[in-house]
């Protein structure tokens, strides 16, 4: 959806103006003031889930929804209702839509909730229909006008709305990404499309190829290639204001496609293994978003991509592989493979000397098991910049949940004949993942985002639709700005 934040939105314009109303509350909202005074006569309370729609003139409709207590409004409530402004528009084909929002979110002050809210309502109505071929079953473009809370002046307005755009623009990218195909999203592409947004947003990319991979030494990335028919591909993407003072490497995590390899997963869901490529997306995403805003930090993005298939060639259980650090990996299990493409991605990006590396992926089942969708599992040996990132994460509706890595649980990667082994068996498989990555980790600001059960939607939820979701975006803006401030 085209979103423009603006005080004075253009009703005569409008097909349908949404108003969104928290209970017993009348806001003072002009361009639907009619409406306002029948609210009560209408029965209409405002109680979170709650509509009414009214024929008007001009717009042509106006549709009041409730968001619940105005003391108890979160990000959260916010997406559920611009999530059903969405879904109402397109199945009433609105093309032109007015959306008012006349509070703030609890915890945030109206420039923050304006953002926020405007960003989410860019991606309300999005679906990735590229293959779909029937006309009628794609959607049409929604233009919308966001009337924000009162204290944004149109000043702000046209500030919050630069901003807005650059943190959807991100997120479009990750989803479009994770949700394309794994036939199309192969590692060339990744690096493909990461040299298109490179050039959009004019920063430097450098896409290195299987020979260039073999000349550094990468033997993780390699041996996860081993079996496939795809060449990979290991990408760094570098935006380097001449402003800035703090360096940050964004490492991801680039499976294109995770069958498990030799230890093969079992055939149901496996298509979902298509999102494995969620962190190398998110990494691209947020430097195009901090390239559009100009943060004045130099932002390294490091990804490691390839897909993981078995073959008579690929990498097997008992393989003993040396990674570009020079340490050495027992493979135990060919399914725990991001891991393994993660320790030289980490270990190049270490070598940089950055001021902090976050890395994201989706490496473990474990950490679905343990907080589903709701949030994504934050490992750090750093607390000041755990702290940081969980504060980001809640102003902008992106929750991280923090999990050990201490290394008491580095005898579950013992191995007998190499440096580690890949997996520590089921207990604690989150934490054992994170403890391996931290062995190719030379940072003392390092945190990892296991973004397995947040990257990507199974179903549709009252507040998204299916598939990727852009995870990781947010959060990291979030935080590349309060290093900005700082
Ligand atoms: N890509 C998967 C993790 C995953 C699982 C992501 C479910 C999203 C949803 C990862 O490569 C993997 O297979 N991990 C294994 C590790 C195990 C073999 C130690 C897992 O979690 O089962
Ligand atoms: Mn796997
Ligand atoms: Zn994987």
């Amino acid at each position: 959806m085209d979103v423009t934040i603006t005080r004075e939105p253009k009703v005569a314009k409008a097909d349908h103006l949404f108003v969104l109303i928290a209970e017993n509350s009348k806001p003072d909202v002009a361009v639907a003031a009619q409406a306002m005074k029948a609210i009560a006569d209408a029965g209409f309370t405002g109680k979170a889930e709650e509509s009414l729609t009214t024929v008007a003139g001009e717009p042509k409709k106006i549709t009041l929804l409730g968001i619940g207590k105005q003391e108890a409004i979160t990000i959260r409530i916010l997406r559920t209702a611009l999530y059903s402004v969405a879904k109402m528009a397109k199945k009433q084909r609105d093309r032109n839509i007015i959306v008012v929002l006349p509070y703030s979110v609890a915890k945030l002050d109206a420039d923050a909730t304006t953002r926020v809210a405007a960003a989410a309502l860019s991606g309300s109505d999005y679906k990735y229909d590229t293959y779909i071929t029937k006309k009628e079953d794609k959607s049409l473009p929604i233009s919308a006008q966001f009337v924000p809370p009162e204290g944004v002046d149109a000043k702000r307005a046209k500030q919050l709305d630069l901003e807005a755009k650059a943190v959807a623009a991100g997120v479009r990218t990750v989803r479009d990404l994770g949700n394309a195909p794994g036939n199309l999203v192969t590692a060339t592409f990744i690096g493909h499309r990461a040299e298109e947004v490179a050039k959009e947003i004019g920063i430097k990319c450098t896409v290195y190829g299987k020979r260039e991979i073999e000349k550094m030494k990468m033997g993780g990335l390699l041996a996860v290639n081993k079996g496939s028919a795809e060449e990979p591909r290991f990408i760094v993407l570098e935006y380097a204001p001449r402003k800035a003072t703090k360096h940050v490497a964004l490492v991801g995590k680039g499976i294109t496609f995770d069958s498990g390899g030799i230890s093969i997963k079992p055939s149901d869901k496996m298509e979902e293994m298509k999102f494995d490529m969620c962190g190398a997306a998110a990494v691209i995403g947020t430097i195009q978003a901090a390239a559009m805003l100009a943060l004045p930090v130099r932002v390294t993005g490091v990804i490691a991509s390839t897909d993981n298939l078995p073959s008579g060639s690929a990498y097997k259980p008992g393989d003993i592989i040396t990674t570009m650090s020079g340490k050495t990996i027992e493979i135990v299990n060919t399914d725990a493979e991001g891991r393994v493409i993660l320790s030289d991605a980490l270990h190049y990006a270490s070598e940089l000397k950055p001021d902090h590396i976050i890395d994201y992926a989706t490496l473990t089942g474990a950490c679905v098991v343990a907080l589903a969708s709701e949030a994504a599992g934050l490992f750090s040996n750093n607390d000041e910049l755990a702290q940081k990132l969980i504060e980001c994460g809640e102003r902008v509706g992106e929750r991280l949940w923090r999990l050990p890595e201490w290394d008491d649980y580095k005898e579950l990667i013992h191995s007998e004949w190499a440096d580690m082994k890949n997996s520590g068996g089921r207990w604690g498989g989150a934490t054992t993942a994170a403890v391996f990555l931290k062995e190719f980790v030379n940072c003392p600001s390092w945190a990892h985002l296991d973004i397995a059960g947040t990257a990507y939607a199974e179903h549709e939820t009252s507040r998204e639709g299916r598939g990727a979701t852009g995870a990781g975006v947010r959060v990291t803006v979030a935080f590349l700005e309060s290093l900005a401030r700082s």
